[in-house]
């Protein structure tokens, strides 16, 4: 339980303050009139704790310049804090698992990207883009140890690098968005219409996106309308907010829906992650120990939530002193941590992984083939996705706001098994599933559809794009800007070097994974708890 607590997602403190907020909800309800409640961004219902925290003053913390480095300018964060064993000037704030602010995949998922032939054309995206960074989990375990320090005043000493403990004080708020959490979804929808724009029909009619109440996803929301559009989007956009709270169908949080992914069964992640903090933070807690005399008993779990006090502040507050505590294979570690949890809770390696994103993939199937959906098997919620007003099935444009775990589900659900590898929890290894690759704060999946008026040669250094053959249509897959080869997951789609894959092909492989997922027995069955590692397609054994 110690180390579910760490985690950031969502489940934590929904109870009694959601029940609260949903009756002050109910009255602001009947005062407002003109709009249905799911697209109404004002009322404020299921919004979650939105406590503030301190406001930055990174002009007077920011302790650079450092001893050895040249001075770089914060942009805005400040990055360029020294890391013992840090070689190759790599940056460390792209270890943080989900707690890495965003930055594109750097090293891809296994494949090139090719630009379009001559006469193809993009014809329709789908979206699902993460909320940007923010504040922590109210009572998790950053705010644990800032409790606990703060409990300690005056009972203990800190020298050397920890000295700073002698006069620190927690200040984060939770849950909202921290300022870079903004421009992270600013800067995303800015991207999104130089990539996309073109598909905009500004004909008068607007487009649908959708969030959930939660305030830091409708804001994530807002402020990547705004980026697209400018700050009249909402003549060009129509938002829709679904409810997110317990028990309440909704793909965007698929996880509430789905009784077994709150429970000990789909806990292997964090259990495979508490093993393997034991592992590598044993030096770095002695290495604290030894900095503090006096009446603070340093555990391996303040190590940990240490390091996730330097993600969080540096977002927050623009700089941290609790980074460069740690050596790079420390922040290596930690990245692995993270890689563990999200492999044996929301991936491959939990018996909900592919249950908990399934509604999602069958939404996006019906968009691509421009259907409602009249029953739900999974999370879906009919009373929505029955109806073109709230689920508009012609639009070129769809963009949905969600979470990291929600996404890494959904990955896991259309059947993305180059993702699949298993990691042992006592060591690190070479993979494919890097959390900070996948979904940093603001991460978010592309799915085009590419339009061709021959087939393209799957050798893309061939001399002529295309090979003989009517239109065809392609479903092009990007993750952080880089694509994902399709053919390393479905077979049917070849081993093509663009990585897309025939669209005819992928719908025929994508109505497998829907039966793959057996939603109704991972998420309501009776079935005991296996031990990590025993489960590798996402669904029960
Ligand atoms: C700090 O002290 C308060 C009040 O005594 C106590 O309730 C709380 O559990 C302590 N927290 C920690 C992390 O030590
Ligand atoms: C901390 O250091 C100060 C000054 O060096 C000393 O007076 C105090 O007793 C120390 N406190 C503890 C708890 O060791
Ligand atoms: C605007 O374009 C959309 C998408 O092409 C279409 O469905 C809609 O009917 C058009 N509306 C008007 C008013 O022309
Ligand atoms: C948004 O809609 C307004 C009003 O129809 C239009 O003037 C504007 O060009 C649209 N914005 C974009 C980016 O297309
Ligand atoms: C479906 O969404 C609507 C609109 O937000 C909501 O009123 C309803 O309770 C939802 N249904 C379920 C089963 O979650
Ligand atoms: C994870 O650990 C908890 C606490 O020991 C246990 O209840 C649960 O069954 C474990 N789950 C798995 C999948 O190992
Ligand atoms: C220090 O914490 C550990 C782990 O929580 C506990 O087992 C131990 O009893 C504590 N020691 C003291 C002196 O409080
Ligand atoms: C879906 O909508 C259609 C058309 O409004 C209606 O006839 C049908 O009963 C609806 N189905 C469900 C399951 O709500
Ligand atoms: C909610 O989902 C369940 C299946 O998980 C389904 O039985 C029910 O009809 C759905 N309700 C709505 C309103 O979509
Ligand atoms: C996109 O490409 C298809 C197939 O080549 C073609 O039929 C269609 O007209 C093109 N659309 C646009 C807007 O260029
Ligand atoms: C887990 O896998 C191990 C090794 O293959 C096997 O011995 C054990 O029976 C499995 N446990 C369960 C509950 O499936």
């Amino acid at each position: 339980m110690m180390f579910q607590s760490i985690l950031l997602l969502a489940f934590v403190g929904y109870g009694s303050a959601a029940a609260i907020d949903r009756r002050q909800a109910t009255s602001t309800i009947s005062q407002s009139s003109h709009v249905p409640d799911y697209f109404d961004t004002t009322l404020g219902w299921f919004a979650g704790p939105t406590p503030t925290g301190d406001a930055p003053i990174l002009a007077q913390t920011n302790a650079a310049p450092f001893p050895g480095v040249s001075y770089i300018p914060n942009a805005p964060l400040e990055t360029q804090v020294p890391i013992i064993g840090n070689s190759n000037n790599n940056n460390i704030f792209q270890l943080l698992g989900n707690l890495s602010p965003y930055f594109p995949n750097p090293r891809g998922f296994g494949v090139s990207e090719y630009p379009l032939p001559p006469g193809s054309n993009v014809s329709w995206v789908n979206m699902i883009s993460r909320h940007g960074s923010r504040y922590p989990t109210i009572s998790s375990g950053p705010q644990v140890l800032g409790q606990k320090i703060y409990n300690a005043t005056g009972k203990f000493n800190a020298t050397g690098p920890l000295s700073f403990l002698n006069t620190w004080k927690y200040g984060l708020g939770a849950e909202i968005l921290v300022p870079i959490g903004k421009q992270e979804l600013f800067d995303s929808g800015t991207l999104h219409y130089y990539q996309y724009g073109h598909l905009y029909t500004s004909n008068g009619s607007k487009i649908v996106a959708r969030t959930t109440t939660q305030n830091r996803m409708l804001q994530s929301a807002e402020y990547f309308l705004a980026g697209f559009f400018g700050l009249g989007w909402t003549q060009n956009a129509t938002l829709e907010v679904t409810i997110e709270q317990l028990g309440y169908n909704n793909t965007l949080d698929g996880y509430y829906k789905c009784a077994n992914a709150n429970t000990g069964v789909s806990a292997g992640g964090t259990n495979a992650t508490a093993v393997w903090i034991g592992t590598y933070l044993a030096a770095a807690t002695k290495r604290m120990q030894g900095m503090t005399s006096g009446n603070l008993n340093w555990t391996v779990s303040d190590t940990y939530n240490a390091q996730n006090l330097c993600a969080y502040e540096t977002v927050s507050l623009g700089f941290s002193h609790w980074c460069s505590l740690f050596t790079y294979e420390e922040w290596q570690g930690f990245e692995y941590s993270l890689d563990l949890t999200f492999a044996g809770s929301f991936g491959f390696q939990s018996p909900t992984g592919r249950a908990i994103g399934i509604g999602y993939v069958q939404e996006v199937l019906a968009r691509m083939q421009h259907h409602v959906i009249t029953s739900s098997t999974a999370q879906v919620n009919v009373t929505l996705d029955n109806n073109t007003i709230t689920f508009p099935v012609d639009q070129t444009l769809n963009f949905d706001f969600s979470h990291d775990a929600n996404i890494m589900a959904i990955l896991t659900a259309f059947g993305l098994t180059q993702f699949n590898k298993f990691l042992p929890p006592t060591h690190m290894v070479e993979r494919e599933l890097i959390v900070s690759y996948l979904e940093p704060f603001a991460g978010r999946l592309d799915i085009e559809v590419i339009k061709t008026p021959q087939p393209v040669n799957s050798d893309r250094s061939a001399a002529s794009p295309y090979v003989s053959g009517g239109p065809t249509s392609y479903v092009h897959f990007i993750l952080n800007q880089r694509t994902i080869p399709l053919g390393l997951s479905f077979e049917e789609c070849g081993m093509r070097d663009d990585g897309w894959c025939e669209m005819e092909s992928f719908l025929k492989v994508m109505e497998k994974q829907v039966e793959l997922a057996n939603y109704d027995y991972a998420c309501n069955g009776n079935y005991a708890p296996v031990p990590y590692g025993n489960i590798t397609n996402g669904a029960p054994l």
